[in-house]
């Protein structure tokens, strides 16, 4: 099986999954956070080297007040529950995207997890945290205009700008929740990866399903503009 290096997906559906339930959107939320955990690991059983998952964007800041607390309040949970577990799998975490403009306390359990698991070999699982394509892209032009003021920007400097410059490319793109669109997620790495949404909201997305989507991805022929 050809197993893509680089994973990426777009969690959607928590709320819809929670409203499905009869309960309220942040049981979503707490549901689609262990189901990081899951996914994860499959991901590091079946050989993807970097697994990365867009949790906030620049936009959900527009949600009401207690959904967008409920959330921050996540890595904490996260990191009590799997640690352990993450340095059992050898999972190493890294953030992309401006989290430390969150609250003092997500900035700090962030933090910690990005220390307690950075020796870590196997996958990189990659957080998008108030993660914004366009701010991305903007805050890469702008860092090498600051150093180069008379100089054009080419593709591979400004690659090399951006937050994932140390990343393989992303291979594969999924989004859960039937919706199909993109929202401000990697929009220059996603320029020739292979695309698949998935009717499942991200709570109900299984380990079989994300195997049933790599199978689906070595189905696929990438061309690159050529033959
Ligand atoms: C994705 O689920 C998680 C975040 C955007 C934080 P949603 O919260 O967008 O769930 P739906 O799309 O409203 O169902
Ligand atoms: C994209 O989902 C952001 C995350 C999954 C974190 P949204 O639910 O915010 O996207 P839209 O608003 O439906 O485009
Ligand atoms: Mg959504």
């Amino acid at each position: 099986m050809s197993i893509p290096q680089h994973v990426a997906i777009i969690m959607d559906g928590n709320g819809r999954w929670a409203k499905q339930q009869g309960k309220e959107r942040t049981h979503g939320h707490y549901h689609g956070a262990i189901n990081i955990r899951n996914i994860a690991i499959k991901a590091h059983q079946m050989g993807v080297k970097v697994l990365t998952l867009f949790a906030f964007s620049t936009e959900n800041w527009k949600r009401p007040e207690n959904e967008v607390s409920f959330i921050m309040d996540l890595p904490r949970v996260f990191l009590n529950q799997y640690l352990q577990e993450l340095l059992d799998n050898q999972i190493c975490i890294e953030f992309i995207g401006e989290w430390e403009k969150l609250p003092a306390s997500t900035v700090k359990i962030c933090a910690d997890l990005l220390e307690k698991t950075k020796h870590n070999q196997g996958l990189k699982l990659v957080l998008a945290l108030n993660y914004g394509s366009k701010a991305e892209i903007v805050h890469a032009v702008n860092e090498f205009i600051s150093h180069h003021p008379h100089m054009l920007i080419d593709e591979e400097t400004l690659e090399a700008h951006l937050y994932t410059s140390h990343l393989p490319a992303v291979d594969l793109c999924i989004r859960t929740s039937g919706e199909k669109r993109l929202s401000n997620f990697l929009l220059w790495q996603l320029a020739y990866s292979e695309l698949v949404f998935c009717p499942l909201h991200w709570p109900e997305f299984t380990q079989q399903d994300f195997e049933n989507t790599l199978k689906e991805y070595e189905s696929r022929h990438r061309r690159y503009g050529g033959l």
